[in-house]
């Protein structure tokens, strides 16, 4: 099965190298759709792709009666879309890919997944789950699960404890408002850890802490944010926090992150003031996202950034010490793409030797 190396290759060398150029995948019969607005892939139904009742007319496996099992995938219980209000009794227990999503499931009470100890993926998605309906027993009791799927539910904790094999961890678009110490304690094999789409106003140092070593992504956009969060893992290549209320960003705030290649804090209130002067002058940074802030001038950043965007600023001039401390054969600024569109700033203003510095740009934009 040929799925997990899919997956690898999403969390470990990112959504775009990997699926750059495609938005539809089948799968190893599982249809995998990426949501480009929310970059993230979301695992279809087989609805109107399979005929149930031939199915089950072949499948001499036992099968509930609110779900579809293909006979040529026998791990893999359709259960999704239906309007469900429970997850059904006497799932069969080969099960390891349970398909939920869609339906009105209110609670996960204790046992619930009893009989499906194998299973490896559960998505849960655009449920109504609510945080004290779900037993943490019930998800806990699932030794060899790593993939869980629980956006668009109504949880306003995160469930803890969770099963320390998971790899991927999916709760956007919930009302989680606060992240309880440890919360993620035993999570070492994290690599995708979304939270997009909640009510986070604050999150503690201790809240990522213990854990989360491994975590690859971690997309907090869409929140409340007014502080860059501290304590988050060191091996982040991916951090999202657009569309948040940050000020300021401290000298510190990104001192440690030595693998942080795609940084978004797009629709925030930066301005020139609150941000540390060296704080991008990162070498592992390929992929900046500043645009829709309130910055009046460009910051500092490295000479080994391949992407800046900065449109709908307040910047008026651009100064090339931002982009090249020093021109030269060997020293120039590895930018390939600049947005400054949505700026009072006219392309006349560009200084004249834009062109020594900014050498290997295939795209501006002013
Ligand atoms: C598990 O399976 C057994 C035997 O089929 C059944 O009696 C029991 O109700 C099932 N439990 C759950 C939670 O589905
Ligand atoms: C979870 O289920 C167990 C076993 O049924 C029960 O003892 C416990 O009180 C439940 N916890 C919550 C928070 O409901
Ligand atoms: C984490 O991953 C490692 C390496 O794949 C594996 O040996 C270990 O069992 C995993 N940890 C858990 C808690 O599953
Ligand atoms: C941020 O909000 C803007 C305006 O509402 C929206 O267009 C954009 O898609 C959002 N971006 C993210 C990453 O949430
Ligand atoms: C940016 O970082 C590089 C490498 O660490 C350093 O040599 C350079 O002086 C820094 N630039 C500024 C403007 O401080
Ligand atoms: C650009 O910035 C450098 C360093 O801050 C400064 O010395 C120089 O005068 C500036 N150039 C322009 C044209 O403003």
């Amino acid at each position: 099965m040929g799925l997990p190396t899919f997956l690898l290759c999403l969390s470990v060398v990112g959504i775009r190298q990997c699926l750059g150029g495609y938005s539809d995948y089948d799968y190893g019969g599982i249809p995998v759709m990426i949501n480009r607005l929310l970059g993230e892939p979301s695992v279809l139904s087989l609805r109107g792709r399979l005929d149930a009742s031939w199915y089950r007319a072949v499948n001499t496996e036992t099968c509930p009666l609110e779900c579809d099992c293909p006979v040529h995938w026998p791990s893999a219980a359709y259960c999704d879309h239906r309007g469900l209000k429970a997850v059904p009794p006497a799932l069969p227990p080969r099960t390891q890919y349970l398909f939920l999503q869609g339906n009105l499931i209110s609670s996960l009470p204790a046992g619930v997944f009893a009989n499906a100890t194998l299973a490896r993926w559960l998505l849960l998605d655009r449920n109504q789950l609510a945080s004290d309906q779900v037993n943490s027993t019930a998800l806990a009791q699932l030794p060899h699960l790593e993939n869980l799927f629980l956006n668009y539910n109504h949880l306003t904790d995160v469930p803890s404890p969770l099963p320390g094999g998971l790899l991927q961890l999916r709760l956007a678009h919930n009302r989680i408002s606060k992240i309880t110490p440890g919360a993620f304690r035993n999570l070492r094999n994290l690599t995708l850890l979304l939270l997009q789409g909640n009510q986070l106003q604050t999150i503690g140092e201790a809240a990522f802490k213990a854990g989360l070593q491994s975590v690859i992504l971690l997309d907090l956009s869409h929140n409340q944010l007014k502080e860059f969060p501290e304590g988050l893992p060191p091996s982040i290549q991916q951090l999202y926090i657009s569309n948040n209320s940050l000020s300021v960003l401290q000298e510190r705030s990104l001192i440690g992150f030595g693998n942080l290649q795609y940084l978004r804090i797009s629709h925030n209130r930066l301005q020139d003031k609150g941000i540390a002067s060296n704080v991008f002058n990162m070498s592992s940074i390929i992929e900046l996202d500043l645009s829709y802030n309130q910055l009046t001038s460009v910051p500092v950043v490295s000479e080994t950034l391949q992407y800046l965007y900065l449109q709908a600023n307040l910047i008026q001039e651009v100064n090339m010490t931002s982009f090249c401390r020093t021109v030269g054969p060997v020293d120039y600024s590895h930018l390939r793409v600049l947005r400054l569109d949505g700026n009072p700033l006219s392309y006349h203003q560009l200084p004249s030797d834009w062109v020594l510095c900014l050498r290997v740009l295939s795209n501006i934009f002013i």
